[in-house]
């Protein structure tokens, strides 16, 4: 067992799930995701942070703090911001360690904007379409 320290990151209106469209995001709740999370990364002995924002910004600010404080994995749900954030690919690209891209929906099946995802240009990994399961798959790919 290696120790890992893990960054989880949920974008824009990943606050709302369990009430937002469940028919697409289902209805757990981004806490009932979170505390899965975490029970996991105890299990593995793995220290792990789950963050949401709805500010593109405080993604960033929190992907520039990974660079230099020993986290090794992000996992980030870059929601509506995988379409159109630069910024946010840009900070990806300063970070050096794994970084895989989790949307609870297969974007590839929905409205032609949502095909294209900035963060996949960086993403050692992508997960779409498997809901949250996609988060704890995303845990599995450390050693
Ligand atoms: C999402 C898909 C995005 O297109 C959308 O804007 C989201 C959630 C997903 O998890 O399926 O907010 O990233």
């Amino acid at each position: 067992m290696s120790a890992h320290k893990i960054l989880v990151l949920h974008g824009p209106n990943l606050n709302l799930l369990g009430t937002r469209q469940p028919e697409i995001y289902g209805h757990e709740t981004l806490d009932d995701i979170n505390n899965r999370l975490y029970e996991k990364a105890a299990v593995n002995g793995w220290e792990i942070a789950c963050r949401q924002s709805n500010h593109e910004g405080e993604l960033i600010d929190a992907i520039q703090a990974a660079r230099t404080d020993g986290t090794d994995l992000i996992v980030i749900n870059p929601a509506a911001y995988s379409h159109t954030s630069v910024a946010i690919l840009d900070a990806l690209n300063a970070y050096e360690g794994r970084v895989i891209e989790v949307h609870l929906s297969n974007i590839h099946k929905r409205e032609t904007f949502r095909h294209h995802s900035y963060v996949s240009h960086r993403a050692d990994g992508v997960i779409a379409g498997l809901g949250s399961r996609g988060y704890l798959l995303a845990l599995d790919t450390l050693d």
